[in-house]
């Protein structure tokens, strides 16, 4: 038989994590990339990576990957983010629950059949929170792991679920077998809202944020969908792609869990607006409350407790909202639209 090819799979790769995760592991280049996604890679990572156009669900198409090659770590970012799940609730099931249990499954029956475990990275959300209420928010504000899991949307069921299959298979997976095989290396990070220079974000809650610095480089105005005072943790792009590669990389024996907050900075939509008027003056930003998506803004938490992460595996997010904005944020989306084609 044919030598099998050791690979990084990453799932939803043409999306905003997978594009900066596979231009970040590209680089170090260590590693041979797999990627997969139901679109091509943008012209930039072409090269970067083997790409596989197609769809998760596609349980052939899975097959024939692992034939070809030995996964050893797999980043799952595919899924369809809050409010476009909303818009089509039963699709984001299928895409978010059924592509995540058919990837668990690929991963468990490769784990027992090479008796090693394969890791499994999982980003999950600030969304698996459900804030009651405004006042409860308010004096709530930093959420640890097990508290308020009672999410209002579709997209956060369908991650503390995953999050829960993820742990089943890592934990239980066959436990009534005469002999339990080994088992995968469950690990996820729930993030915060995430601020991309590169990419504009589609069918998210939290895309006002990146919304709004994106039009005023583009010199558009721009509608807020939520009022001033809503408020909710963000992180930059290259602190979501470290926390997911350092989890990877830590031994297992020094994760106390398996599901960890992690975040950087929490912000009112008033404080984003002015920062990005700061720096173009001419910007038009107004609020105007879209009252059905502020009230599933409203029910994530003000702020993330991420001191697990912090603790068991040294997490530290590299931005602060100042250094996020000056230097990542600002420079690159301002090349991004003065040379669009760079
Ligand atoms: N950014 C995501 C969303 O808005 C939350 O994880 O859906």
């Amino acid at each position: 038989m044919p030598m099998r090819k050791p690979a990084i799979l990453i799932t939803g790769a043409s999306g905003e994590v997978g594009q900066a995760l596979i231009e970040h592991l590209a680089a170090a280049g260590d590693s041979r990339l797999l990627s997969m996604d139901l679109q091509p890679l943008p012209a930039r990572l072409v090269g970067m990576s083997t790409h596989v156009q197609g769809d998760l669900l596609d349980t052939h198409l899975l097959a024939r990957l692992v034939s070809e090659y030995e996964v050893d770590v797999i980043y799952h970012l595919a899924a369809l983010l809050s409010t476009r799940s909303e818009v089509t609730p039963e699709l984001a099931h299928e895409v978010n629950v059924e592509g995540t249990l058919g990837l668990l499954r690929l991963a468990a029956e490769q784990t027992q059949w090479r008796n090693r475990a394969i890791r499994f990275i999982f980003p999950s959300s600030i969304a698996v929170y459900g804030m009651p209420d405004r006042e409860s928010k308010h004096l709530y504000a930093r959420v640890r792991e097990f508290e308020w899991n009672q999410p209002r949307t579709m997209y956060g069921c369908n991650k503390l679920y995953c999050e829960m299959l993820g742990c089943y298979y890592s934990r239980h997976y066959r436990q009534l077998a005469a002999q339990q095989p080994a088992t995968i290396d469950f690990r996820c990070v729930r993030f915060p809202g995430l601020l991309s220079a590169l990419t504009v974000p589609s069918g998210g809650t939290s895309d006002y944020g990146p919304e709004m610095i994106h039009a005023a480089a583009r010199g558009e105005p721009y509608a807020c969908f939520v009022r001033a005072e809503a408020r909710i943790p963000f992180m930059a792009m290259p602190d979501a792609v470290s926390a997911l590669l350092r989890l990877a990389s830590v031994p297992r024996s020094s994760l106390s869990r398996q599901v960890y907050n992690v975040t950087a900075f929490s912000l009112s939509a008033a404080q984003i607006r002015a920062r990005v008027l700061a720096a173009f003056p001419d910007a038009q930003i107004e609020f105007v409350p879209d009252v059905k998506r502020e009230a599933i803004v409203d029910s994530w938490p003000a702020d993330l407790d991420d001191t697990a992460a912090r603790m068991d595996w040294g997490w530290a997010p590299a931005y602060d909202w100042d250094r996020a904005f000056d230097e990542s944020l600002l420079p690159t989306v301002r090349a991004r639209y003065q040379h669009p084609n760079s």
